[in-house]
């Protein structure tokens, strides 16, 4: 998307491939909304330690960086052994893959890239084969991004005022967005409507990166604490609520998403207003039996206990000259904290699934595998 920094427009992804040094090209955003600084990771274990540390976030685009990181560490090896090459590939996957456990984009990135490399006959082939496949596994991302938002879009009405949680906006995929392309769509068409970033605590990914996407694009909108949600559906003040997903199941339609995902659900269902999960076709997982099955990452207390901002000035409602971005300790000193960063919504509670293809139930999802599932893309 177009990104405006001191009077200078222009297009960024938020995740990219330099093949001429071969670096990884990440929108570092942990510092987002304050300041927009780009991070290049030289090696695959950079580009692994810029998932962990969420550098990048959002399944989408951490599936693209591990797809690009394996892609980097391919066109690293020195050498024209095969079977060195297979094991340094394997020892690449397996870092990348356990940067972040919850999401399913990465798994199924890294294993279509990895699928692709192996029908090279050479180290050189295959080299070149991985890097193709990345760039494919970026390129589809987007463009299930733009399926989403047409699909998307005869849902958002004029003066609608619509909830969506976390990021799962064009930084959280490499382009668009899965949560926000209905919105951009209906924004593009001449829609008038609001938007409520719920701020998302911990880390906040609502008040800093949704807000920060929204009002680059002219959207209306507010940040809400997340416990605002509940008073203002019984105010009548929400009429639909949109989220992205890290895994969705595709047997059980249960959905794995930002921590208090769940807790919106359930007040989207009491309230009976529709809420629905956008995801491209890399979020639905085809192996697992139950969302029982997922590994939900547990982060650092630290994220809980405190929270990380810019030195600001209220007098002038600017940061402070020469600010820096610092952490504040908010919970009492001697108290420790819990922190799961992802809930699941039970299939019941969820109108429907907004994908590249169609806008289905989420039990429907099994019933249509052929059409949705893996080969068929
Ligand atoms: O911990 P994060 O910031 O990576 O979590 C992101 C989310 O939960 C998003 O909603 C999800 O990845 C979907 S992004 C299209």
């Amino acid at each position: 998307m177009n990104v405006t920094i001191a009077g200078h427009t222009r297009y960024y992804r938020s995740v990219a491939f330099d093949a001429r040094k071969n670096e990884v090209v990440l929108i570092d955003q942990r510092l987002l909304p304050h300041r927009f600084k780009l991070l290049r990771t030289r090696d695959y274990r950079q580009t692994a330690a810029a998932i962990r540390d969420m550098a990048v976030r959002g399944a989408p685009a951490i599936a693209a960086t591990a797809a690009y990181g394996l892609a980097q560490a391919a066109r690293a090896f020195r050498g024209t052994s095969l079977s060195r090459f297979e094991a340094h590939m394997a020892r690449a996957f397996d870092t990348l893959r356990s940067a972040r456990p919850t999401a399913v984009d990465p798994l199924n990135a890294l294993t279509e890239v990895m699928r692709a490399s192996d029908a090279g006959h050479t180290v050189a082939e295959r080299q070149a084969l991985a890097l193709a496949a990345a760039e494919e596994f970026a390129q589809k991302s987007v463009e299930d991004c733009r399926a989403i938002g047409r699909h998307g879009l005869p849902l958002i009405q004029d003066g609608m005022r619509i909830l969506t949680h976390c990021n799962a906006g064009w930084l959280a995929c490499v382009d668009i967005g899965t949560a926000t392309a209905p919105l951009y769509a209906a924004h593009a068409a001449g829609i008038r409507f609001h938007v409520y970033c719920s701020e998302t605590r911990p880390r906040c990914q609502g008040a800093s990166l949704t807000a920060w996407e929204l009002a680059h694009q002219g959207i209306s909108h507010q940040v809400i604490a997340d416990n605002a949600a509940g008073y203002l559906m019984q105010q009548g003040a929400i009429d639909l609520v949109i989220v992205g997903s890290d895994r969705v199941i595709a047997r059980t339609g249960e959905v794995t998403n930002k921590i208090g995902t769940y807790t919106k659900a359930v007040l989207a269902n009491r309230h009976r207003i529709p809420f629905y999960v956008a995801v491209p076709l890399s979020t639905l997982d085809w192996e697992l039996e139950s969302a029982r099955q997922i590994t939900i990452e547990q982060r650092d207390e630290a994220e809980v206990l405190g929270a990380w901002g810019i030195e600001w000035d209220p007098v002038r409602a600017r940061p402070k000259r020469g600010a820096r971005h610092v952490y504040v300790r908010v919970a009492n000193p001697a108290s420790t904290a819990l922190n799961p960063a992802f809930d699941v919504t039970p299939p019941e509670l969820v109108t429907g699934i907004i994908t590249p293809r169609g806008i289905f139930r989420p039990t429907e999802l099994w019933q249509r595998r052929s059409e949705l599932g893996p080969g068929h893309e």
